[in-house]
């Protein structure tokens, strides 16, 4: 359908128009084992069946297909700056490789629509793994290895694991982080149990074993070599995966994705969005524990018939372990990437480095970097636009999404973009402004409101939150009045032209470092410490990370706001309690004691106006607050500070 007289333009508009004869026309984008009876059934809003009754495989179309014509070209390109470690392997070898995870996830009993808990560094296993998940229909459930026990535990309770694969450690800046002992112990702290841990032994750091539970990768491998585990045809609508993601309750939400939706979704989004070609290479930085990691780490670039890399280690360091600002840069020409995938925080991190160091590399592979994940400021762009001399593509989407939401498709029609904006619509989004109270749509250039899509949503998109239908309509399709639309729980604006701007989140929700994190499981873990009687956690503007968490904690002994030295020692026991419960990244920056949080006269906490305070912005209408005395005070820790 795209070819280079289509304008974007008319693009969209056949997806809108005519979904039915447009998405038919994607799903050749992917292999499919029987084709589908009817493009999108609809009957029961919000929930949106794509394909039904064709089948199909993502393994297949990931790993399978490619073999005829490109089975010695290199599929996985596994670098790590931690290790030093560097291995490809090919269609052929990744085949293989898949066929032996799926073998050993066999003989450990896992079966068709089971689960399989992924907690895995950033290595070549943690792949195969979800691969071998998509071949045999079992359903994968990755969670981000940053997070602590805790976290883990919850995510364990929820998705119910017959087995989960992990690793003896990851590393990151050099320093090793076990994996064993925080999976043991989140495994001590759920009421599942899984039947067997599979474990990558990386021989970083010692594990104690548990006998008759816990299986050695490297020993179940060598049984499975010659393993044939051929793909299990499935269901277009059968569920592929859930990841968590945080809202608004502290509760995390298991966003579930179907088969075939997916598949073409991606296939799609590869040739429209990313123009990324067979037999070229994809870098994306991020990691197999966030969306973005699933899509166009793992998935998307594979589909596409690209290699693709996965790499552990930080941006600034080389393969010796030794700083080196321009590794990234390194493995472009090393590699000739033609698609490369960050965020912006990853590039104010560069940003403070020798400009110099964006020389160094031949970079003439590279075609555009696509950078997504929070809001990407104009210095940023334009630093790095000027530094690489590509196309700068910033992209918004979500999780739930599970690909672009809002961008340029230059694969269709090449066009520049805005700073500041994301772009436009992506074809099948019927993308909204709505006003915050009343619901209704905006439609004049510079109106702020709450951006949302109408449904059906596209291919590829949500089909519930796992096991709770019920959640998933009443969280995300009925915050406006009257409406069944999707909220993003985003602000957004659009211009005169059409070219969306992402304003921040209407919700609980913080973006440190482009890691979504919710303020209420953050207070969760906080007024679990024994000396705490209440706590506010809000996301607070930082120049590097875009946001970090800040904690307001009213101590149960008001004695300590007078004790700089107890309430040091206070803060740290908290930062410790949430690293240990939720992981590093979701620590708050800083711990501030006061004798009151500021709420409403029904006792709802104002955690915008106390996030207006500490960015030395105006709160807002406070005509129903209880005590003007506890912002006041928030507000002088703050300017003390
Ligand atoms: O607030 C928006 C922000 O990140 C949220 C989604 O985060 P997550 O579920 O982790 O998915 C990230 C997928 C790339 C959004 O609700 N966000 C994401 N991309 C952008 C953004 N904010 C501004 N600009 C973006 N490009």
């Amino acid at each position: 359908m795209s070819n280079a007289t289509t304008t974007y333009a008319d693009f969209y508009r056949q997806s809108i128009d005519k979904p039915d004869a447009f998405w038919a026309s994607q799903a050749k984008l992917i292999d499919w084992f029987k084709p589908f009876d009817r493009v999108c059934n609809y009957d029961n809003p919000p929930f949106a069946h794509w394909f039904e009754g064709g089948q199909t495989n993502l393994c297949y179309n990931a790993v399978d297909r490619h073999l005829k014509d490109r089975a010695d070209q290199a599929a996985l390109i596994c670098v790590s700056s931690e290790t030093g470690q560097e291995k490809t392997y090919t269609f052929k070898e990744l085949h293989v490789e898949v066929q032996r995870m799926a073998a050993s996830f066999r003989a450990l009993g896992v079966q068709k629509g089971d689960r399989v808990l992924i907690y895995m560094p950033m290595i070549a296993e943690a792949a195969f793994a979800m691969l071998a998940c998509a071949r045999m229909g079992a359903i994968h459930c990755v969670v981000f290895g940053g997070f602590a026990s805790g976290s883990l535990a919850s995510r364990i309770d929820d998705a119910t694991p017959k087995v989960i694969v992990s690793a003896d450690a990851g590393s990151r800046g050099g320093k090793v982080v076990p994996y064993k002992p925080l999976l043991d112990e989140a495994i001590r702290l759920s009421s599942h149990k899984p039947e067997a841990v599979l474990l990558a032994d990386r021989k970083l750091a010692p594990m104690a074993m548990v006998a008759g539970r816990d299986h050695l990768w490297n020993e179940l491998r060598e049984t499975h070599l010659d393993a044939q585990v051929s793909c299990e045809w499935m269901n277009s609508t059968d569920i592929s995966y859930t990841i968590y993601t945080s809202g608004t309750t502290g509760r995390p939400k298991g966003v579930q994705r179907d088969t075939g939706g997916y598949a073409v979704a991606l296939a799609a989004s590869m040739k429209h969005i990313f123009d990324g070609r067979a037999g070229e290479t994809y870098f994306s930085t991020s990691d197999i524990g966030w969306v973005v990691g699933h899509s166009y780490i793992v998935y998307g670039p594979l589909i596409a018939g690209m290699a693709t890399i996965l790499y552990e280690g930080l941006p600034t360091q080389g393969m010796d372990g030794k700083p080196d600002g321009a590794i990234w840069w390194s493995l472009v020409e090393k590699y000739r990437v033609t698609v490369m995938f960050s965020a912006p925080t990853a590039v104010r991190v560069l940003k403070k480095q020798d400009p110099a160091l964006l020389k160094k590399h031949d970079l003439s592979s590279l075609r555009a970097l696509f950078l997504a994940g929070e809001p990407l400021d104009e210095p940023t762009a334009r630093w790095i636009s000027e530094g690489l001399n590509v196309p700068i593509i910033d992209n918004y989407w979500q999780t739930e999404s599970g690909w672009p939401i809002l961008t340029i498709a230059n694969g269709v029609e090449e066009k520049a973009s805005k700073f500041g904006s994301p772009g436009v619509p992506m074809y099948g989004y019927r993308v909204k402004l709505l006003h915050e109270s009343t619901g209704e749509e905006l439609t004049k250039p510079g109106e702020k409101g709450v951006v949302v899509l109408e449904g059906p949503t596209p291919p590829g998109f949500m089909q519930t939150v796992w096991q709770d239908d019920e959640r998933f309509v009443a969280t995300y399709w009925k915050t406006v009045p009257g409406k069944m639309v999707y909220s993003t729980f985003d602000w957004g604006i659009r211009d005169k032209d059409g070219y969306y701007f992402i304003l921040g989140r209407t919700d609980d929700v913080i973006n440190v470092a482009g890691h979504r994190l919710g303020t209420r499981e953050i207070e969760e873990s906080i007024s679990g410490h024994l000396q705490v009687a209440e706590v506010a956690v809000v996301g607070v503007a930082d120049a590097l990370k875009g946001q970090v968490a800040m904690a307001f904690v009213v101590p149960k002994d008001a004695g300590l706001l007078q004790d700089s030295a107890a309430s040091l020692k206070l803060e740290k026991e908290i930062m410790k309690r949430v690293d240990d419960d939720l992981g590093a990244v979701a620590r708050p920056a800083r711990v501030r004691f006061v004798t009151a949080l500021p709420k409403t006269r029904s006792g709802k906490l104002l955690r915008r106006a106390i996030q207006a305070v500490c960015e030395g912005r105006d709160a807002g209408d406070l005509t129903t607050m209880d005590d003007p005395a506890a912002l006041e005070q928030i507000r002088d820790r703050v300017a003390a500070a």
